[in-house]
């Protein structure tokens, strides 16, 4: 079966086609050029780059996948959560291609797809899991009982992981998005530098809160410079991951062994940090847990999960009709 993936939420245009698993092509047009001097993504912006590239992309990735249009099984696109002028570019595009090569539509849920990216490397037998779900936008524990069954657990009161990255990057001038140069900077620094706070660590329940901790690192920064002291950028940024990881590590092992799984899939843009990976690796082996995360190119907003989500949907014979509209805050269900 091969099914088409498109993927159009934020500011990453992908298009990706997946066969039995297995990814055929998966590109990207990236626009973070077109964002980066506004220091966040401009939602009109987003949709005019992506309507420009969409339809290359879509050419770019039959090819790559040695197929046309009229071999294609399925076409899956990303239906929400996300910009709602940016998710209609792809859903036109997909509904386009369905309604002319008589393939079946199937609507995906953004966060499912990052969820089931894992599917990718480790093959569709994913549940029982918790999974943490960790990106720009969302900041979750939820508990998957079976594949396509949610149960949320948790998520954040304020910030989600990916913003609190960005925001505190830009703070310390690394540019946008922040996330992977913070990651960079944080290899070379003392994660035990600074004791930041690690909020809700004690709560008893499966919430996060970040936006104290982006405060923290402000009023640090802000006292230090006041007191004439230098500051050692690479210890900042290692002592703030290590406070936002600390407490992810904590409460998704807390989580898994609640619900009594064996795993855990990690998914969302925040995945590709380096530290999280390697601490949750070490707590899950530590805790007898499987740890899985999709590999770094899969789990920043990619075509390939949006394919793989749609491809599972569309095999338990669900369709999505050619009406189907965008959700900007479609829940995981
Ligand atoms: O999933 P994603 O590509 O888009 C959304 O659905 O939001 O996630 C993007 C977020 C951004 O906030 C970015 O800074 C963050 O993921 N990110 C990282 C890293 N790579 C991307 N955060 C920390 N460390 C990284 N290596
Ligand atoms: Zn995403």
């Amino acid at each position: 079966m091969k099914v088409l993936g498109i993927e159009t939420s934020c500011d990453e245009t992908g298009v990706a086609v997946v066969e039995d698993g297995v990814v055929r092509s998966n590109l990207l047009a990236s626009q973070v050029d077109v964002h980066e001097r506004f220091g966040g993504v401009v939602p009109e912006l987003a949709s005019r780059a992506h309507v420009e590239a969409v339809t290359p992309l879509l050419e770019e990735a039959l090819e790559e996948a040695g197929c046309g249009f009229g071999d294609l099984d399925g076409v899956a696109v990303t239906v929400g959560p996300g910009l709602v002028g940016a998710l209609l570019v792809g859903i036109a595009s997909a509904k386009s291609v369905s309604l002319a090569t008589g393939a079946p539509l199937i609507g995906v849920n953004h966060l499912e797809g990052h969820i089931l990216a894992n599917a990718i490397e480790h093959g569709s037998d994913l549940a029982p899991a918790v999974c943490l779900v960790v990106s720009g936008g969302h900041t979750m524990l939820v508990h998957m009982p079976e594949v396509h069954r949610y149960e949320l657990l948790g998520q954040t009161v304020d910030d989600a992981a990916g913003e609190a990255f960005d925001k505190v990057a830009r703070f310390l001038g690394l540019g946008f998005p922040g996330g992977p140069a913070l990651d960079r900077l944080a290899r070379s620094g003392d994660p035990n530098a600074i004791g930041f706070p690690r909020a809700m660590a004690d709560s008893g329940d499966y919430d996060f809160s970040l936006s104290g901790l982006k405060t923290a690192v402000l009023r640090y920064v802000k006292t230090e410079r006041e007191a004439g002291r230098d500051i050692d950028a690479a210890d900042l940024a290692a002592s703030f991951q290590e406070a936002i990881v600390d407490v992810q590590v904590s409460k998704t092992i807390d989580a898994a062994k609640d619900r009594g799984v064996q795993t855990v899939l990690l998914g969302g843009g925040v995945v590709a940090n380096t530290r999280l990976r390697e601490r949750m690796e070490k707590a899950g082996a530590e805790a007898g847990l499987r740890v899985w995360f999709p590999e770094l190119a899969l789990c920043t907003d990619n075509g390939a999960m949006i394919a793989v989500a749609g491809a599972s949907r569309l095999s338990r014979g669900e369709r999505t009709e050619l009406d189907a509209a965008a959700d900007a805050a479609l829940e995981l269900a």
